[in-house]
Order: structure tokens, then sequence, then C-alpha cells
């Protein structure tokens, strides 16, 4: 980072009236300053010096990025420079994987290439089946999940050398490739029946449904909903610094292997604040029930004693724009699919939610989960499925910011400090003296 202009304008004094000392600190592009600047700031020689205390990271800038561009209080959401309304409308999500991944939206030859390599590597080593297998018949399908990306680090064990470039490439090849794979068979387990392996002749999407949904041999995948799951994995792509893309970088940041930093990364998207709000808002649905209870619903968001799922964003102060895609996309899903009664009570929630006070005071609005889980059911997905749905397409962004990260020279293992309140020292008390 360096400074934005010249002459020793673009500095912040600060004043630490403690001492009545004054000290410089440049401001650098993106108008921040380096936390580090402040550790001079001291009331005496051999003082620790000034830190900045972020719980939630929520004023605090982790890293440079290139890769994904959110301006929250209008509700821009860009990969690459590229606006998320392009991407849904005119990319397929292999094609908006590469342009994340390399940074420019590939040529016709180069996207052949990469889909024809990641076709290539969608089968899992048979011993999977036999991990799946030891699954209890209603474990989660994300538990599932992370435990088997977890375990693929066994089997790649050169995926260690994270420093090898193509080392690397060939880990997200098989990545973004198997993850449909595993996520099928996770849902096949689930439902009791035969695994069904991959079909070199289908779409990224068109494979995964197949892999899912057939029986027998009567299964063909609907163009209208192969293409609405292809926006849907657009959508999810990316989304910068958010919490599982960070829990990948710490993780990353220890030099682990990326299967294992996955896993980790799943792991924090499977929480109800995250990722996993697709299934809490489809619960909370139900749980509501019909349109006649939303408003004592939320008289009891209203009073903290519920929170409206799918609503809320640490960055968008405004309407999620993957929302708006989504809301447009359910409507051409419900023409084959029958539409979702959920539906009725998510309108009239969205409808009251954005004229209350409550919302419109805090900026709440739907976010990318809100509409999404209505939508997945449609399809025919139960809810343990819904954050699979997220982390399939998610592992784009998560190895993008992974490579990032490896390859940024200001990253070191991620260490934040803390402000200890404990107890001062003291003397270990024998059991007989303790009250
Ligand atoms: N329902 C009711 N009140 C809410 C909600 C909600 N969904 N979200 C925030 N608030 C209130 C919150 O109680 C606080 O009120 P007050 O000022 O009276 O204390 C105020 O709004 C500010 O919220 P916050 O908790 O400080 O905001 P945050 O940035 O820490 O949390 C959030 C962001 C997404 C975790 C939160 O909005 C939330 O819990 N939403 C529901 C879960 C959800 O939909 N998560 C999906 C996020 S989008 C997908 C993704 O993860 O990428």
């Amino acid at each position: 980072m360096g400074d934005k202009t010249t002459g020793g304008s673009n500095t912040l004094s600060i004043r630490d009236n403690r001492t009545n000392k004054e000290y410089e600190v440049p401001i650098l592009e993106g108008d921040v300053i380096r936390a580090m600047d402040l550790r001079k700031i001291k009331v005496q020689d051999g003082d620790f010096g000034m830190m900045t205390y972020d719980p939630a990271y929520t004023n605090t800038a982790s890293t440079r990025s290139t890769i994904t561009f959110i301006d929250g209080d209008v509700g821009i959401l860009r990969y690459r420079g590229y606006p998320i309304e392009q991407l849904a409308e005119r990319s397929s999500h292999l094609e908006t994987a590469y342009l994340i991944l390399k940074g420019e939206l590939p040529t016709q030859s180069e996207l052949n290439t990469f889909v024809r390599d990641v076709t290539y590597h969608t089968y899992v080593h048979e011993n999977m089946i036999k991990l799946l297998d030891a699954f209890r018949y209603d474990a989660h399908a994300m538990g599932m999940l992370i435990s088997a990306v977890a375990a693929l680090a066994t089997f790649y064990p050169e995926a260690g050398n994270i420093q090898d470039a193509r080392n690397r490439w060939i880990q997200i090849i098989r990545l973004v490739a198997k993850m449909p794979t595993l996520a099928a068979f996770c849902y096949r387990h689930h439902r009791g029946l035969p695994y069904v392996y991959p079909e070199n002749e289908y779409s990224y999407t068109g494979n995964f449904l197949n892999m899912l949904f057939r029986v027998g041999s009567n299964y063909k995948p609907s163009p209208v909903l192969e293409r609405a799951l292809d926006i849907l994995f657009i959508l999810h792509a990316d989304h910068e610094q958010n919490c599982s893309t960070t829990a990948m970088r710490v993780i990353g940041s220890s030099h682990a292997d990326p299967y294992s930093a996955l896993a980790g990364s799943m792991a924090a998207l499977w929480g109800p604040l995250h990722g996993g709000a697709n299934e809490a808002v489809l619960r909370m649905l139900r749980k509501i029930g019909d349109v006649k209870n939303i408003p004592a619903f939320l008289e009891k968001v209203k009073n903290k004693q519920e929170l409206l799922m799918g609503f809320g964003h640490r960055v968008y102060k405004s309407y999620d724009p993957r929302a708006s895609i989504i809301k447009r996309t359910a409507d051409e899903v419900f023409e084959v699919t029958g539409r979702n009664p959920l539906l009725d009570i998510a309108l009239e929630l969205e409808r009251i939610a954005l004229s209350e006070d409550y919302f419109v005071t805090r900026q709440l609005y739907p976010n990318v989960d809100f509409y999404s889980g209505i939508i997945y059911e449609a399809l025919g997905f139960p809810v343990e499925m819904f954050p699979v749905l997220f982390a399939i397409p998610r592992t784009v962004g998560w190895l993008t910011q992974w490579e990032e990260l490896l390859k940024d020279d200001e990253q070191k293992i991620a260490r934040p400090r803390q402000v200890y309140l404990g107890s001062a020292a003291r003397d270990f008390v024998p059991m007989s003296e303790r009250k």
C-alpha cells in the first residue's frame, strides 16, 4: 500500500492527551491507516504501544484484494470488475469461476480447457463412499460434506506443497470438480438411494442434478432448472472478506493444505448467521405457516425474541443485489416446478418488514438467503442440502482468496492480539486451602 498523494498532506495527526505528544501516520489508499503505525504511541519507553480493538473486525481491512468489490450502501457487487447482474445473465458458473480464479474472462479455448479439466476430475476415490456410508442415515449433509472434504487431504498429500503454483492449480481443479459429486453422494446417502456417478456429457449443474435425482434411466435435467441452479451458483461464487472466507485465509495463513482449510471455511459457512441462514429461513417460514401469523412473528423479532432470518447484512445497507436476481429467477423455476406456497409468506414478510420502523432504521433488507431456500425447495432439495448448495460455488471464492493470500508478500500467519482483563499473577492454591 502506498501513499495516495505526495507532499506530506495525506497523513493523520494524532494527539495523545495523556502525554501531549503528537504523532503523524500515513493515510494509505482506501482511507486506511496501518494498525502497526499506532504502536509508536506510548506513554513511556518500554510500553507495548497502542493497538486497535475491533471485535468481529467491523472496521478492519485484513487484506488488499483484487477479486470482489461490494458497495453495500448502494447494493453493488462485482467480480473482477464485472457487475453481478451481467454475469448472472450472460455467463455460466464455470466461466465465472475461471474469471474469479484467473482475474480475466476466458477465451473460448481457455474455457474449453477449464471445463474439460473440471469435467475429468469429478470422480472421487471409491474409499470416499465407504467414508460416507459410515454416517447415520439422518446425518446432516453439511456435516458429511465437511468431513469428506477434510478427508480428501489424505488422498492428495502433495496438496500440502502450497508454494508450487501448478500443484495449487491441480488441487483447485479437483475441488471445484469434486464438490458436486460429494454433495450429491451426501444427498443420496440421506435418501438411501444408490450413488449416481458423474456423466461427462452434462454441464456442471446438469451433471449435479443428474447425480442427485436420477432414479433408473428416466431422468433428464430440465434446462430451465439447470440454468437456474447455474445462476444461483454464480451469485454465491464469492463475497470478499466474509466469515468463511476469513476462516479460509486464517487457516491458509498457517500453510495448511487447501482441503483442510476449505473444510474449516465450510464449517464457518454452516452457522445460521452465515450460509446456514438459507436453511434457517425455510424453517422460519414453515414455523410461521400462514400469512396471518406474520404480525405476531414480527412482534417477537422487534422484541429481540426472534431473528428475521434472511434479513440484514454486515456490509449491505440496502437491498442485496443477489436477492433481487434470485427473486426473478424464482418465477422461472416455479413455471416448471409449480409455485412454492412459502413464497407468499416470504413476500408478505418482506413487504411488512420493509415498511416497519424497526427494520428501516436499522437498514435491514433481504439478503441472498431470503429467497434462495424457496427455490431450492422447489427444485426438490431437503433443507439440510441448502448450506451445501452455498458451499459448492463458494469453493471458487475460497480458493481464489486462499491463492491471493499465499501470493501476498505482506501476509503472514494470522495472529490477532488481545486485551487481557483476567487475574494478575497469583500463586497456586493447594486443594485443601480452596474455598
Ligand atoms: N432480525 C432482527 N434484527 C436484526 C437482524 C435480523 N435478521 N439483523 C440485524 N438485526 C438488528 C440487530 O439486533 C441490531 O439491533 P440493535 O441496533 O437494536 O442492537 C441491528 O439490527 C444491527 O445488527 P447487527 O447484529 O449489529 O449486525 P451484524 O452486521 O453484526 O450482523 C447479520 C449481520 C447478517 C449476522 C445479521 O443481520 C443477522 O443475524 N441476520 C440474520 C441471519 C442471516 O440472514 N444471515 C445471512 C447473511 S447473508 C449470507 C452470507 O452469510 O453471506
